[in-house]
């Protein structure tokens, strides 16, 4: 069943591909790895894995490029355009990129021995189904590795955090047709809400692990950074010209010495294995 949540993300990537991969890409563990990095990072050993709401294929070419050989690479998303870009990737060539919905996967039982999922997975419906799915597609010991959003960094004192406190109000006072839908399911963005939903498909306990990426940069990256993770879009053209140059002011007040606006968020990192 297609909802109306996954309508709004059809949309929103068809006029934004690439949006999470400009948004993350340069951030930074205190290890220097990023979110992407630390998740490849999780199925070393795996050779047959999937990426579920793969984007625009980042994520996918890390695997791709380094590690074991991966005899089978898959991504799929709801997304046309945004594995339109995954296709375009020169490590890509032999993967299977597919348009399919999470909760329907295009794949045989046990095909997999990892899956892995940036900032997708919190966005998704239907989180039981999902998680059949992935139980269905993953071979009994296979791993499941998952990066969720948790929101601004250091108590919001940075920008990300800024540019919440100016834009909650305006999407609040927004037209109905201008909110955006609320999206996924909450019980994904906890530890105890993880377990409730994938103990029952059958995955062991989570290990959870929060971590904190660094995105400060240039004024221009921050605002890339801090605005793809919303849908501008339907704003009035003011509303948002008036949110650009607000934020503007506000985060040169917490400029570096060098001009960088400090930036950071926190991920969540989950581990499961397939029983
Ligand atoms: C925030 S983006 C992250 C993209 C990519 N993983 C990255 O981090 O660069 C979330 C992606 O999940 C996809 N997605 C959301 N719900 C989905 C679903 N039910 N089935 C498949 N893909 C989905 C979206 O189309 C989008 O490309």
């Amino acid at each position: 069943m297609a909802t109306v949540q996954e309508a709004f993300l059809r949309a929103f990537h068809a006029t934004h591909p690439a949006v999470t991969t400009r948004a993350m890409a340069r951030g930074r563990s205190a290890d220097g790895r990023s979110s992407y990095e630390l998740l490849r990072d999780r199925v070393p050993g795996c050779t047959r894995v999937l990426d579920l709401g793969c984007g625009d294929g980042l994520l996918l070419e890390l695997l791709a490029t380094s590690g074991p050989p991966r005899t089978v690479l898959a991504g799929v998303d709801l997304s046309a355009e945004e594995l339109a870009l995954a296709r375009r990737r020169p490590g890509l060539g032999p993967a299977a990129l597919c348009a399919a919905r999470a909760q329907q996967l295009p794949f045989s039982a046990a095909r997999f021995d990892g899956v892995v999922s940036h900032m997708a997975l919190m966005l998704m419906g239907e989180a039981e189904q999902v998680a059949a799915e992935l139980a269905r597609v993953l071979e009994p010991g296979g791993t499941l590795a998952v990066v969720l959003g948790g929101g601004a960094a250091d108590g919001g004192t940075e920008a990300y955090g800024e540019f919440l406190r100016l834009a909650r109000p305006l999407f609040r006072a927004a037209p109905a047709e201008q909110q955006i839908p609320s999206l996924g399911d909450r019980r994904l963005r906890t530890r105890e809400g993880w377990d409730a939903v994938f103990g029952p498909a059958g995955f062991g306990p989570v290990a959870w692990e929060t971590v904190r990426i660094d995105l400060t940069g240039s004024p221009e990256q921050v605002w890339a950074t801090v605005s793809g993770f919303y849908d501008l879009g339907p704003l009035d053209p003011d509303v948002r010209a008036d949110l650009r140059s607000r934020f503007a002011a506000e985060s040169a007040e917490l400029a570096l010495p060098d001009g960088r606006i400090p930036c950071a968020m926190t991920v969540h990192l989950a581990t499961a294995t397939r029983t």
